[in-house]
């Protein structure tokens, strides 16, 4: 796909990224509260929504099924009536937009009893199966079998049951919680995943009427009742590019407020950053993060995993700070077991990386030097941006729908208004790098 490309020259270790920044609602939160309003009947009004393909695609799946939507981006106000919906079939198309999609299962079993949808799409970050969705709904009655491209599922009630997740998957977690608050009985979800957007969906289904409880250390009861009710909810600000910001700003030596970020999201993120040499303070009861750079940062290894781990999703642009610290650094991906794709791009960058199974030895060098280098998903994009902003010379990075898909406009304005030189440049631009995948480079060698 050719969509442009992210333009990033360094930025002087002597100023560094400066200033405040306001986050936006967190794409991972507002992405299956979307598919959640399908538990109900009615209109209701999402705060806080963030402006992002992935939101768009949400946004034309439910109108597919028959959900009336507007969304007044001004005021980041989603307002979506789902008195009309009348459909539970969706094709394979439009269900690869996003890998998000999958989590209109639950939903739709819980509204008509069936569902008949294709296979959803994603990142190419592992391979990503189902069967964690799959077969906990089978426990819960549902009659599961593919036709066609058509993964299609029918129940006639849905039954409370005790599922145990052999691994704390988000999307399992959310689909299952969705479909049991209106399965007969009390479902049981043990070792369920208590990401932050995990809570904030929660809180979004008890507004509905929903009877969820949480017990420590990570099991989730959920009593079924007969009807959801329309609701008013503000969606969580994005702890991933709170974490992000951080991170670039640190890279740069510089110094960065976020009022809306909480310590409690980003625990083990402020935890390393600290190790490394930047100094963090965080305001009253956890709210608002403020970091100053180190300017001889330390290499930290970590090692990713489900909240309260180190998020995976912040994986890539951590690595990008330990390719310049001083030292060497082992980072280990527990999650996706192929989400090292970005390695090859800060190579050729002038990093020293070398893979060993999920783990990543990283040796800091001095410099690092701008290229044309491609992102191949989202989190990856950030991590080559953190790079581009110390690189000598300029960055261009390629693979913007995934940038698009994962971050505002307004990211690359906020990084501008840091201090950072950014734009998105179009593809037609006469100055456009060729950009050649690895596998383009190996068969041509
Ligand atoms: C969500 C997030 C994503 C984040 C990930 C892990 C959204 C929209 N996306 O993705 O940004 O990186 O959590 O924090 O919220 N697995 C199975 N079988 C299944 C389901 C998952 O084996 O049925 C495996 C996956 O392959 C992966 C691990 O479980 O290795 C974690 O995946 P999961 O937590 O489900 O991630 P997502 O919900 O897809």
């Amino acid at each position: 796909m050719n969509d442009g490309y992210l333009k990033i020259e360094s930025v002087s270790r002597a100023g560094g990224l400066k200033g405040e920044a306001e986050l936006v609602g967190a794409k991972n939160a507002v992405l299956v509260t979307i598919a959640s309003l399908l538990l109900t009947s009615g209109r209701s009004v999402l705060y806080n929504v963030p402006i992002l393909a992935d939101v768009y695609e949400m946004i034309e799946l439910l109108r597919h099924v028959g959900a009336v939507i507007y969304f007044d981006t001004e005021k980041h106000q989603l307002t979506v009536d789902t008195t009309l919906v009348h459909s539970w079939t969706v094709g394979n198309v439009m269900m690869q937009k996003t890998r998000a999609s999958f989590l209109i299962l639950g939903p739709l079993l819980a509204r008509f009893g069936k569902a008949r949808i294709g296979f959803p799409g994603g990142d190419s970050i592992g391979k990503r199966p189902l069967d964690y969705h799959l077969k906990n709904f089978k426990k819960m009655g549902v009659m599961i079998h593919d036709e066609n491209d058509f993964l299609c599922a029918e129940v006639d009630t849905l039954v409370a049951a005790r599922i145990i997740l052999e691994y704390p998957s988000v999307g399992a977690t959310e689909n299952i919680i969705m479909a049991a608050t209106r399965a007969q009985g009390t479902t049981y979800i043990i070792n369920a995943a208590c990401e932050p957007e995990v809570f904030d969906l929660m809180s979004a289904l008890q507004k509905m009427g929903a009877r969820i409880t949480v017990v420590a250390p990570a099991t989730i009861i959920i009593e079924g009742v007969d009807e959801l009710h329309a609701i008013e909810h503000t969606i969580m600000f994005d702890r991933l590019e709170a974490g992000s910001l951080l991170m670039a700003t640190a890279i740069t030596g510089g110094e960065i407020y976020l009022p809306q970020a909480h310590r409690d999201h980003l625990d083990i993120v402020l935890l390393k950053l600290q190790e490394m040499g930047h100094e963090i303070t965080v305001g009253a009861n956890g709210q608002g993060v403020h970091l100053k750079a180190t300017q001889s940062p330390q290499a930290v290894s970590f090692k990713t995993g489900p909240f309260p781990g180190f998020p995976t999703d912040l994986q890539a642009p951590m690595m990008a700070l330990q390719c310049v610290a001083q030292g060497s650094s082992i980072i280990e991906e527990t999650v996706f077991e192929n989400r090292f794709h970005h390695v090859h791009e800060l190579v050729k960058m002038g990093a020293l990386i070398t893979i060993e199974h999920n783990k990543a030895m990283v040796t800091g060098v001095n410099n690092l030097y701008g290229t044309s280098v491609i992102a191949s998903d989202i989190r990856a994009a950030m991590a080559l941006v953190i790079a581009g902003l110390v690189a000598q010379g300029t960055t261009m990075v390629s693979g913007v729908h995934h940038w698009k898909r994962g971050y505002e406009q307004r990211v690359e304005k906020k990084l501008q208004c840091l201090g950072a030189a950014i734009s998105l440049c179009e593809a037609n631009d006469s100055n456009a790098p060729i950009f050649l995948n690895h596998a383009v480079i190996e068969k041509m060698n």
